[in-house]
């Protein structure tokens, strides 16, 4: 027989939470997540399918190698975490780092500083070098500091979200051959919308997210290990200090034995196949073509306007776009602004960039002309508006 115990009812400071669920609509023109394609929506809510069912064991096996196409990597572990781009950040570290491995971080804005402290937590010997927030680094200054430091791992950001700005990679994996050591790269804001060849420039480990250009919702982070990264794997003294995140147990389950490690998010992988489906109808080329397109088309339309863009040309992501705010504008203002009133959103600056630019994302889905022309429009009717409140309270 039931006891009679009282139920806690919903606290009446929460009543709107039995109201069913209402967002608005919005385009996310920020540094992510970006709107998700309307057929990744509909992939998203097919019924679920039971995560051994061998059509799900199937569709496992077209993510990755789908995602193999998007990174242009032949690595047998590729896979998607279950978890965002900071689990899959995270897994990298936590499959390679044993205690007092040395890792060098080349740190030139906010997410490099995230790679140093998971690779401390990882007991980590951290060595980091750093540039600017708008710079990037040259093979020279790497190269002095794979001497000066000699590590295990050279871990990198090559989309600095945080900046806008896009690491040149060329030559980068030949350093780290030469100075025995892997190359561990972060591509959160790369894959999918800016050119990268992964095995061409001999990446060892890398990892992405779901929610940017590959125009899927947050909750996946790709994440790809080649043979020196595995390897290194294979000879650890110590198991991987993270049981979730231990690619040697994934590996059951997404490798040939299929044997059941964590329920795996299924929904989420029906997403993911669609949103690197459609990268793979449109083609590579095409996608990274038009995403500079785009982003050329909103950098002369802000430079018409007056604005100044604060990444350098030559380093600029098509992908994410870091605009100054003008002196005497509040920036917060006017980006909260165009979310309530137009229902965009544009981000803000991060670290030692807050309250200085703003962050413009067109990326996956949301990399289309319609879309520069709206952001574009409400910069130039908008903004003066104020910029005007600004010298009139001076
Ligand atoms: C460059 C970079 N790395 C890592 C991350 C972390 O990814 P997530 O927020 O999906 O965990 C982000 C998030 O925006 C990012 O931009």
């Amino acid at each position: 027989m039931a006891t009679s115990l009282s139920q806690r009812p919903v606290d009446s400071s929460h009543r709107r939470a039995l109201a069913p669920i209402a967002t608005p609509d919005r385009l996310l023109l920020g540094p992510g997540p970006s709107n998700a394609h309307p057929t990744v929506l509909q992939a998203l809510s097919r019924t679920p399918i039971g995560h051994l069912d061998p059509l799900y064991v199937e569709l496992m096996s077209e993510v990755q190698e789908l995602l193999r196409y998007a990174w242009q990597t032949d690595n047998r572990l590729t896979l998607p975490m279950s978890g965002t781009g900071s689990a899959a950040m995270e897994a990298t570290l936590a499959n390679t780092v044993e205690p007092g491995d040395t890792v060098l971080v080349a740190v030139k804005g906010y997410f490099g500083h995230r790679l140093a402290d998971m690779a401390g937590r990882y007991r980590a010997d951290v060595r980091v070098i750093e540039r600017p927030w708008g710079e990037a680094f040259s093979l020279e200054e790497l190269e002095a500091a794979l001497i000066e430091h000699r590590p295990a791992i050279l871990a990198m950001v090559h989309a600095e979200t945080s900046t806008g700005i896009c690491q040149p990679m060329e030559g980068v994996g030949d350093l780290c051959r030469k100075h025995d050591c892997l190359l561990l790269l972060d591509t959160v804001t790369s894959l999918g919308g800016v050119p990268l060849y992964l095995d061409a420039w001999k990446v060892d480990l890398a990892y992405s997210c779901s929610q940017k250009g590959l125009s899927c919702p947050p909750g996946l982070g790709p994440f790809t290990m080649g043979p020196r990264a595995e390897a290194k794997l294979a000879s650890r003294s110590s198991k991987v200090p993270n049981w979730y995140l231990d690619v040697s147990l994934l590996n059951q389950y997404w490798g040939s034995d299929r044997v059941y490690h964590h329920t795996a998010p299924v929904n989420m992988n029906f997403g993911m196949r669609e949103a690197l489906r459609l990268l793979a109808e449109e083609g590579l080329e095409q996608a990274w073509a038009r995403h500079r397109r785009n982003a050329e088309a909103l950098w002369a339309g802000l430079e018409r306007l007056g604005l100044v863009l604060h990444a350098p040309e030559a380093l600029r992501l098509p992908t994410l776009t870091t605009v100054r705010i003008p002196d005497g504008v509040d920036g917060k203002a006017f980006s909260q602004h165009l979310l309530n009133n137009h229902g965009i959103e544009v981000g803000g600056g991060l670290g030692t960039l807050a309250g200085k630019i703003w962050r413009i994302g067109l990326m996956g889905y949301n990399s289309n002309p319609e879309n520069v022309d709206r952001l574009l429009n409400l910069f130039e009717t908008e903004l003066p508006r104020f910029k005007s409140a600004a010298a009139a309270a001076a």
